[in-house]
């Protein structure tokens, strides 16, 4: 199997191994920029990171930006940001200047061009494009990935670095980065647990030029590395 494809007998061995990894990659770097993911998922990298790494990582090279965030205000528990607050930044010591927040709270498409611009004055451009160093990707049951969703498959081909959408389902308004930025970091990964997982991961992680109508089978890392971070249960059709 595919190197990149590490497999977990449970979530916390997972993150175990992701911190590892993210604590090495920071020490080579004097800046580090890395983009968030959303949802429920990362929430057990984020304590992991926040119990076992204060201490471990120089946390003043590390800026935090989101790879989608709900329109919400950040007090929501709705909110990626104070998902992210509460398991981890709250925890650590670093500037807030090394915090860049999506503004939930904010207009969707004013927030879309801010956050662009914030982005831009941030994050050294690669290839004419925002380069992150790391981006952590969620991925949902239908196949999104940041707020991509399946509607959306034209986000990949867009020059825009954030749009302002909204979910097809629940028609609650994000804010995401678009698939050519995801596309121009340094390294990525999906991080996937559970069993309700299995299916999309197997289209997803196994046959993505097949599955081209599932947004997250169109990341593809132009000059980077792409992991994939399971768990026993997300990985068991693989
Ligand atoms: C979000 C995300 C989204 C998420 C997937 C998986 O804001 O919801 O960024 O892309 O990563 O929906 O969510 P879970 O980890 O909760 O399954």
């Amino acid at each position: 199997m595919n190197s990149n494809i590490k497999i977990f007998p449970s979530p916390e061995l997972l993150a175990e191994s992701f911190a590892e990894y993210f604590a090495s990659e920071v020490r080579h770097k004097d800046k580090y920029n890395i983009a968030l993911s959303g949802g429920s998922t990362p929430e057990i990298i984020f304590k992991t990171l926040a119990d076992n790494y204060t201490d471990k990582i120089d946390w003043t090279k590390v800026h935090f930006f989101w790879g989608d965030e709900r329109c919400v205000p950040p007090e929501s528990s709705d909110s990626n940001y104070r998902m992210t607050k509460e398991t981890l930044l709250d925890r650590i010591s670093l500037p807030s200047s090394n915090i860049h927040r999506i503004r939930g709270e904010a207009e969707s498409i004013e927030e879309a061009i801010r956050y662009s611009n914030e982005i831009l004055n941030n994050v050294p451009l690669v290839n004419n494009l925002p380069g992150f160093d790391f981006v952590m990707l969620g991925l949902g049951e239908d196949g999104h990935t940041a707020s991509i969703f399946p509607d959306r498959l034209d986000l990949f081909h867009t020059e825009k670095i954030c749009e302002a959408v909204q979910n097809p389902v629940t028609h609650q308004k994000r804010i995401t980065l678009t698939g050519n930025v995801l596309n121009n970091s340094s390294a990525a990964s999906f991080f996937v647990t559970g069993k309700s997982k299995s299916f999309i991961v197997e289209k997803v992680c196994k046959n993505p030029s097949a599955n081209k109508n599932f947004p997250a089978s169109n990341v593809n890392l132009i000059n980077g590395n792409l992991f994939w971070y399971l768990d026993t249960q997300s990985a068991s059709k693989l």
